[in-house]
């Protein structure tokens, strides 16, 4: 082998030794560098004789080309490895499972107003909404509260310090109650029409679901929580017929005939009477305790008045539920406040 041929095995192998391209250049520059081995030869020429110069010479400038074919060879694999190395790296393991995006579900007290809905439905209610700023005249006048009348302030209301077109002032509903209104008004032209005709006089049967606001806040009071008003109005309804409706919904909406139910004395401007409806469950861990759940009570003759009807031939019961207080119920809730702090290891178990 020519010394030559074994120049060309060393830089190869010295090559092919280099694991980096940093190395790799510094393999280089020992054969073709400036003091490289092979420029080294070159120079070497000119001390030979003139006819040996010219094969001698060619075999360098072979051989240097073969060294130069190894370096870039090796520089390519470098490069290839570089290059599998990344890609592995940033690799997508398309195997993986994919990122699932979390299981909503309805709020609690959403299941709650909507289990509502579907009962009274059931029982021939329509489901009415209305809006959560009311007037002064929708949220007290309306409903038999006198101006400056001290049972306005059995309602801590939050005041809008703003006024309608019609210049009445504007607050945060404290109550479901100006529904009756609006829904009764939205159906009294209805109700003169068949009564001019002397037709049967449609009946006005309505759940009004919603939020409202007072400045209230503990254990059992949020500024903001859920009522469902519920009115039936007909020729002859009365406290009867509101027993017989509050039963038969209680008896659905907790599965369950074992409880009473009580009307206990009260009073409201726009109802007479007025009870507040109490339960009490005969099992489970509320057992024999009475339970508020409702206002109600005959609507009184002026609010009849002011829904656009005659009190004469138009009467019927009023109520308004509390909507938290039933979800808390049905779920064996005890602090209100759980309801509204969004916390989702609360929130979660009613997925
Ligand atoms: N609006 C009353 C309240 O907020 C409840 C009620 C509604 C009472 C209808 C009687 C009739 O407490």
């Amino acid at each position: 082998m020519s010394d030559l041929d074994t120049l060309v095995r060393t830089a190869t192998a010295e090559f092919a030794a280099a694991p980096t391209p940093a190395e790799l250049e510094n393999a280089k520059a020992r054969f073709l560098g400036k003091a490289g081995r092979v420029t080294g030869l070159l120079k070497a020429l000119g001390a030979l004789p003139v006819e040996q110069k010219k094969t001698r010479g060619a075999e360098i400038n072979e051989a240097k080309a073969r060294i130069e074919a190894a370096l870039q060879a090796r520089r390519d694999a470098l490069a290839e490895a570089e290059l599998d190395a990344q890609l592995k790296a940033q690799a997508l393991d398309v195997t993986l499972p994919g990122r699932r995006r979390g299981g909503g579900g309805l709020h609690p007290v959403s299941r709650t107003l909507a289990r509502i809905e579907a009962i009274f439905a059931s029982m021939g209610f329509d489901v009415a909404e209305g809006p959560e700023i009311e007037t002064d005249w929708m949220s007290f006048t309306a409903l038999n509260n006198p101006e400056n009348h001290p049972a306005r302030s059995m309602q801590d209301t939050f005041y809008v310090d703003m006024k309608d077109a019609e210049g009445r002032w504007l607050n945060l509903r404290p109550h479901t109650s100006p529904m009756q209104v609006r829904y009764a008004r939205a159906h009294a032209a209805k109700h003169a029409a068949a009564e001019a005709a002397g037709q049967p006089v449609p009946e006005i049967r309505v759940i009004a679901p919603g939020r409202v606001y007072r400045v209230d806040s503990d254990a059992t009071h949020s500024p903001m929580f859920h009522q469902v008003e519920g009115l039936w109005i007909g020729e002859n309804v009365s406290f009867k017929d509101l027993k017989v409706v509050f039963t038969g919904f209680v008896r659905e909406f907790f599965e369950t005939s074992d409880f009473d139910v009580r009307f206990r004395p009260s009073f409201f401007p726009f109802t007479e009477p007025s009870a507040e409806i109490d339960i009490a469950f005969g099992h489970g861990p509320l057992a024999g305790r009475w339970l508020e759940v409702a206002g109600s009570g005959q609507v009184h003759p002026n609010v009849v008045r002011n829904y656009g009807l005659d009190p004469e031939h138009h009467i019927g019961f009023a109520f308004g539920m509390g909507g938290d207080r039933m979800a808390m119920l049905r779920y064996g809730i005890d602090d209100l406040r759980m309801m509204f702090d969004g916390d989702l290891r609360f929130l979660a178990q009613f997925r």
